[in-house]
């Protein structure tokens, strides 16, 4: 049995010689964490999924209550995607102890704008359960989607900071045949608000279009405009950054450049983000 609720147990059934690769989730998978659990399965001889909904990142308790988990279901997917992985899905009691209390780190400018401004604290949780999990397991590798691409800097600078011996593998965004990105989220969205979700990613390919000759207040005038008149959703930010330091880019250079979009469709938040300068 391939099943772990305790770190301890499964870490006694890990070989140390061999290669570890490790994909953190909150569960509820979709073809997404799959697309990272094979690329895992590829370049490691031993893989850990782990699925916990980790309380510390949220602000609010009803968010995680309403956090969409069907644990069999989970390891369904993960037994066809990648037959020998090993499940590790705990308890709070086996990560935390009954204080709950998160590390508290320096992330400078990475979790002060867009998801940081909007979920206070979320970074500083996001990070506690990571370093927890990498310290665990020390992983070889850890593989992290750059659908949640501050999250991936985030993480990578956790690494830098204290000094852990884990590559993080930041791999590309899975989307449906419309382009959606595919999230856990979107299975809280009735038939309407998904055809409508398609929307962040048509505008992001605008913004991709627009970038070849317009500069970045122009695009954002535009695409906040175009949520104006779209009644489905609520735009929570659209920004135009550097890849590498998350500062705001003015207009098209060499720089790797994206463009960041959140937006709320009823209670539900979803972002996505796309390369502009890739032709
Ligand atoms: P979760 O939202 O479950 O995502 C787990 C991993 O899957 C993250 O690295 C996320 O970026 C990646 N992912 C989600 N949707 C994706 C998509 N459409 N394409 C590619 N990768 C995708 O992110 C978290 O959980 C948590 O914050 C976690 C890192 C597990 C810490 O609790």
């Amino acid at each position: 049995m391939n099943f772990f609720s305790q770190y301890s147990v499964l870490n006694s059934c890990l070989n140390k010689n061999k290669t570890i690769g490790l994909v953190p989730t909150m569960g509820a998978l979709h073809e997404g964490h799959i697309s990272l659990i094979e690329r895992a399965t590829i370049e490691n001889e031993q893989v850990i999924v782990t699925i916990f909904v980790n309380p510390t990142q949220f602000e609010k308790p009803e968010e995680i209550k309403s956090y969409p988990q069907n644990l069999n279901l989970d390891i369904q997917m993960i037994k066809k995607a990648s037959p020998k992985s090993m499940i590790y899905a705990p308890k709070s009691n086996d990560l935390y102890d009954s204080k709950m209390k998160t590390y508290s780190y320096e992330f400078g400018i990475f979790e002060k704008i867009m998801e940081g401004k909007f979920r206070n604290g979320h970074f500083q949780g996001v990070a506690t359960i990571v370093e927890k999990l990498l310290n665990n397991f020390s992983p070889t590798k850890a593989y992290f989607g750059e659908k949640d691409f501050q999250q991936l800097l985030i993480i990578k600078s956790l690494v830098d900071q204290k000094k852990i011996p884990t590559s993080i593998v930041g791999c590309s965004t899975y989307r449906d045949s419309q382009g959606l990105a595919l999230s856990s989220r979107n299975k809280l969205l009735n038939t309407k608000e998904l055809k409508n979700a398609i929307f962040l990613i048509e505008q992001l390919k605008l913004a991709k279009s627009l970038w070849k000759r317009e500069n970045s207040l122009r695009i954002t005038k535009i695409i906040e405009e175009n949520f104006l008149n779209n009644p489905w959703l609520k735009l929570d930010y659209f920004d135009i950054r550097f890849e590498n330091n998350l500062l705001k880019a003015k207009e098209k250079s060499d720089q790797k450049t994206r463009a960041f979009i959140a937006a709320r469709i009823g209670k539900i938040r979803l972002i996505d983000n796309l390369l502009l300068n890739e032709y």
